[in-house]
């Protein structure tokens, strides 16, 4: 390369004498040191759905001493921070997201002393361990709503939301649950409705009580004192109701192939500003102890999601950025929402990325495997904290689930119009033994067509598999800071094509995919030009970056440029 094309990191890049200010720069004071020690901006978390990772006792569904087995796949794997669904005591109504106690694990997935054994594991191996805090609402089955709907007078009928009939003896208001149906349940002993954002089987909890406030920051303390490095919140931006229960305004873009939620807008029945005070209210609770993460589940317009980040930094580490899940798989569309997303960010929050999840479809049913190796690329690349989900490692795609099979309660509330969740919480594949070695018995949902082959067995080792795949970034991550808490800048976006540079004071690399299935000719930024080719999702691509440079179909490289000066 020649000297005069040296692009520097916290510096200009002099090209044919023009002079252009380069967006990669070094952290230059302490505050920006202090924001890097943090250890979710540099390491990958992994979501484990508990039903379906592993199964030890042997009755279908994963269990806590499933998991721990599988701590050594896990910490060759690469990931960092294990998030694992709801464990806790439930009638599992909703799987788990219906609580009956937050301090107890349900017998399903075994006892506290398995708990405390894989956490005292997981940290051992040096992975954290994150568990998902339900707070929006409670099962009915928990001694809380049990005293709540005894009587009127009851010191904790307050602690859920309860009104009167409207005058025709209809619900209070127009609210949608999520799962359809009104979002009020009728209580006939005490003659009230109950608000229910999901099931009827999970009373919404009502934040706006302090006793309700400090009982769940008792349950966060009490699993936080264990040792637990982390909370991911359900449903965060459903805590604030509006204060009068005013009714929603309809959507005026509702069809009727759209789950019934979307009927009405959500204007008064999430995310009311009250929410960002008990936000801040949970982050202190966090703030008690060392290095704890706080992330938020919020499906928002991404300025509301910003919000959630709280002024000076008061909010959630990370309110979960869903953008990839809900995007069309375009070049233009997944550049442009990059960086919307990166100009977005405030000073001080921190980026991060999610492909798919427990509620959604998985990424290689919608985008197909050849592209679900770029999103993978795409994902590990970024700037920002990566979640991958169980099963994403090894391409598990689309499942078909017979009718009779079927699980999830909003499939069978609403079947013409949900989208089966089933289809993503199949039970992960580890071999081709019987049940794909998930468990000896017949599992709780069925296995992808697939699984004979595509299982971890089968793919350790063999290079070109989309485990390797992962394997080798998630170490390439590890290796290079460069590729998770360096700078990011967008280099090109043409003709299918979207480019990327990620860079620190190390080390710099550009990352170039290919969102077409035919090949494509990319230009090649200078300070690339002869680079290596560090990672190729075609395992046959050899040599190194010449220009002009062609990426095959559906190809996805990364470049190493010449280090910054
Ligand atoms: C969240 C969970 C989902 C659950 C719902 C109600 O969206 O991710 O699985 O059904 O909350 O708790």
């Amino acid at each position: 390369m020649k000297p005069e094309l040296r692009l520097r990191c916290n510096s200009t890049l002099y090209h044919a004498g023009a002079e252009r200010r380069a967006a990669c720069a070094i952290p230059l004071n302490m505050s920006d040191f202090k924001r890097a020690s943090r250890w979710w901006r540099s390491e990958t978390i992994y979501q484990i759905y508990p039903r379906s990772f592993s199964d030890h006792s042997g009755d279908g569904v994963g269990d806590l001493e499933g998991i721990r087995a599988r701590l050594p796949y896990l910490r060759d794997l690469g990931v960092d921070a294990l998030w694992l669904s709801p464990i806790f005591a439930s009638p599992m109504k909703d799987f788990g997201y219906d609580i009956a106690d937050y301090r107890a694990i349900d017998p399903l997935f075994g006892t506290m002393a398995d708990f405390d054994r894989l956490l005292a594991e997981a940290h051992e191996a040096g992975l954290k361990l994150l568990l998902d805090l339900v707070p929006n609402h409670s099962s009915d089955q928990h001694a809380w709503f049990k005293a709540s709907r005894s009587s009127r007078e009851d010191p904790k009928r307050d602690w859920y939301i309860w009104k009167d009939a409207a005058p025709d003896g209809g619900p209070p208001n127009n609210w949608i649950s999520n799962f359809g149906g009104p979002a009020w349940a009728w209580d006939e002993a005490t003659g009230q409705y109950y608000h229910h954002a999901f099931l009827a089987s999970q009373p919404d909890l009502d934040w706006r009580n302090p006793e309700v406030r400090a009982a769940m920051f008792d349950a966060m303390r009490f699993w936080l004192d264990k040792g637990v490095d982390g909370f991911r919140v359900d449903v965060i931006w459903h805590l604030a109701k509006d204060e009068h229960f005013r009714d929603n305004p309809p959507n005026p873009d509702y069809t009727p192939s759209q789950p019934e939620i979307e009927r009405n807008l959500q204007v008064h029945s999430a995310d009311q500003p009250e929410i960002h005070r008990i936000v801040a209210d949970m982050r202190s609770v966090m703030e008690e102890y060392d290095e704890r993460l706080l992330i938020g589940e919020i499906y928002l317009p991404l300025e509301r999601l910003m919000d959630y980040y709280g002024e000076g930094g008061s909010g959630v580490h990370l309110p979960f950025n869903f953008q990839l899940i809900q995007t069309d798989w375009h070049a233009q569309k997944v550049a442009a929402l990059v960086a919307e997303y990166e100009a977005a960010i405030p000073e001080d929050g921190w980026p991060n990325w999610v492909l798919s999840n427990h509620d959604q479809p998985r990424i290689a049913a919608r985008t197909g495997e050849r592209q679900a190796r770029n999103a993978a690329l795409l994902l590990l690349t970024l700037r920002g904290t990566p979640t991958l989900y169980y099963g994403e490692e090894i391409g598990i795609g689309d499942v078909e689930i017979p009718p009779g099979r079927i699980q999830d309660p909003w499939a069978k509330q609403e079947p013409e119009t949900s989208r089966n969740r089933d289809k993503a919480r199949t039970p992960m594949q580890w071999s081709s033994k019987p049940h794909a070695g998930f468990s000896t018995t017949e599992p709780w949902l069925p296995l992808s067509a697939d699984w004979q082959r595509r299982n971890v067995a089968a793919m350790t080792g063999e290079g070109s598999s989309m485990l390797e795949l992962h394997r080798s970034l998630l170490h390439l991550r590890r290796q290079h800071t460069a590729l998770s808490t360096g700078d990011y800048r967008q280099l090109s976006v043409a003709d299918d094509t979207f480019t990327f540079e990620r860079c620190d004071a190390q080390a710099r690399f550009a990352v170039l995919l290919n969102f077409a299935s035919e090949p494509r000719e990319v230009a090649l930024h200078p300070a690339y030009e002869g680079g290596a080719i560090l990672f190729s999702t075609d395992a046959k691509r050899t040599g190194a970056a010449n220009a002009p440079f062609t990426l095959g179909p559906d190809e996805g490289v990364i470049i190493q440029g010449d280090p910054p000066s």
